[in-house]
Formats: structure tokens, sequence, C-alpha cells
């Protein structure tokens, strides 16, 4: 048996404008998504769920499948078809932390901690870039367009520039997590983005360099842990995403509530228009803050930024 677990991650600036090519920073948080692989004497790919084994079914778990998939010409898993052979299988157990559909990047977190379990339960010795390009194709698989940074990210831990994915000097701090519980579509959003920025190409072209050139100027400040500076830009580049039309009126709310509370930054993560939203604080501030952004009606969550990425957890 063997259990592995990968992180979901947050974007301290730049979500959006790296999809022009801006620079981003991305970074992994400690909360995680756990996933066992064990051996189960059917023939078959099974998920454990509240009622007992049930078979890999592509519809309802379309990251694993797809994961599972991948390692069909590299391993010896059992056939598609379980009742055409006899011998033994793997039952899969998932169990995350994140949030299913807010932009912490639940699904490359659940795809990266499957592929590292089946690659430790078969002995394939992937490395770690292959566990993250693997990854990256489950996504485009699963959802048909998909950003290499959650699973690059999920795969590698820490602090993240992008779109060239280099792994700066850690960033160790403490934030606060405002969930709206609003579902929001990622293609959605960046192609409202797109057409915004095709109506008003002189406008939105500066509103991305300029996130761009928070994300950048923002390097400096994350790797001197200058938290002060860092809360200042992440303000800047919220109301640059709010001007681009991927806010909402929750999103303000929790953002202003945290604000109110102490935060020195707060802001958006990932695509906007519901999802969650994240707050830089200093320790003593983070309980009130993470209070107030319920009284404002969203769940919140205090965690860390984390320099782990994907590790196994347990193996017997
Ligand atoms: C979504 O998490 C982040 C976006 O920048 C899209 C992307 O980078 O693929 C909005």
């Amino acid at each position: 048996m063997i259990t592995c677990s990968a992180p979901g991650k947050i974007f301290l600036f730049g979500e959006h404008a790296v999809v022009y090519g801006k620079t981003a920073i991305a970074c992994a948080i400690d909360i995680r998504a756990h996933v066992t692989v064990e051996e189960v004497h059917v023939p078959a790919v099974q998920m454990k769920g509240p009622g007992g084994n049930v078979d890999l079914n592509q519809r309802k778990h379309p990251y694993i499948y797809a994961a599972v998939e991948k390692f069909r010409n590299l391993a010896d898993l059992p056939p598609e078809n379980p009742t055409s052979a006899s011998g033994s299988g793997i039952c899969i157990d998932i169990h995350s932390e994140i949030p299913v559909g807010s932009g912490l990047g639940s699904s490359s977190a659940v795809t990266i901690a499957t592929l590292k379990s089946l690659d430790v339960f078969y002995g394939t010795h992937l490395s770690p870039d292959e566990i993250a390009r693997f990854g990256h194709q489950v996504e485009e698989e699963v959802q048909g367009r998909a950003s290499p940074t959650d699973t690059f990210v999920s795969t590698f831990g820490g602090l993240v520039r992008i779109p060239d994915r280099v792994k700066l000097d850690f960033f160790d701090a403490p934030i606060v997590i405002g969930n709206t519980r609003k579902f929001s579509s990622t293609r959605k959003l960046v192609s409202n983005v797109a057409s915004l920025k095709e109506r008003h190409p002189q406008v939105i072209n500066q509103i991305m360099d300029t996130i761009g050139t928070i994300a950048e100027t923002g390097v400096k400040y994350v790797t001197a842990n200058d938290f002060t500076t860092v809360g200042e830009l992440m303000n800047i580049n919220q109301g640059l995403l709010d001007s681009i039309g991927v806010g909402s009126f929750e999103l303000s709310e929790l953002v202003y509530a945290s604000r109110k509370a102490g935060a020195l930054g707060s802001k958006i993560t990932g695509a906007g228009g519901g999802g969650c939203m994240i707050a830089l604080c200093e320790h003593k501030n983070l309980s009130r803050v993470a209070h107030s952004i319920k009284r404002a009606g969203g769940d919140s969550f205090i965690c860390r930024t984390s320099n782990s990425g994907v590790r196994v957890e347990k193996e017997k």
C-alpha cells in the first residue's frame, strides 16, 4: 500500500495576464490531496467509496481514469475489462483537503498524487519532470485545455515564476483563504477577458503589461520576505483584476473584509468570477482576518505557503 500527497496552489500575482505571456507568481500551499493505492484480489482498477469499492469509471473519476490510462503502457496494470482475466488489481482511495472547483488546483493535486502513487506502487521510477508532464497531459485530456502551472506547482511545490516555470527562493507566509463557494468557469472567464481585450486593445494591453510588471516587481519582495510590499502589490493587482471584469460582488466583500481586519494584501486567486481569494497576514491577525471573511459570508481557512511538492506519505 502506498499513500502520496500533493499540494494545492495560489497565485500571488499575475493570473489572466499570464495567458498573454506576462509574468505570474504561483505558490504551493500546505493543503493537500492524499491518494492511496493498494492491492486488491480482484482483477480490476477500483475506487474506494463510502459504500465499498466500485470499478473505476471514466465519467465519475475522469482525472484518475486518465492517470491510470497513462500507466497502461508503463506498468503491469489489470486489464480494462476485468471479467476477461484473473489475478489481482488495485484500489485507489482519495482524500482531499482542497475545495473542488475553487481555483486552488484541486484536480491537479489529485492527478499528481495519483501518478506518484502509481509510480511508487509499480516501481516505474518516473522523474519529477515526467510526473509534471504526464499530469499536464491528463488535465488536457480531461479539460481540453489546461495550463501547466497547477501540475508543475503540485509536483515541485514552492514559489514558481511563470511562464518560464522557475522555482524562486521560498516565500514562507501565512495566508487566509476565503472561498465564495460560487463556482466559476476558468474557460468562460478567460474568454470574457479575450473579448474585452479585442474591444479595447489599447486599454487592456496596458493593464496586462502592468499586471506582468507587478509580478516582476513582486519577485524581489517575495524573495526578500517583505510582507508589507508584497501585500501592497497584491492590492494593486486586485484592482486591475477587477478592472478586467473577473471580480464579483462576493469576492470584493471578502477582499475588503480581510483588509478591514488587518490583512496586508488581498486579492482573487485563479480565474475569479467566484472561487477563492487570498489574504496575506501577519501572524497576529490571522484569526481576525479568517473571522472577518466568515462574517462577510465566505468559508475561510488559514494555511501557509509550502515548499513541499508531491511526496510519499506512507508505504507498507
Ligand atoms: C486560472 O487558474 C489562471 C488563469 O490565468 C488561466 C491560466 O493561467 O491558464 C486565469
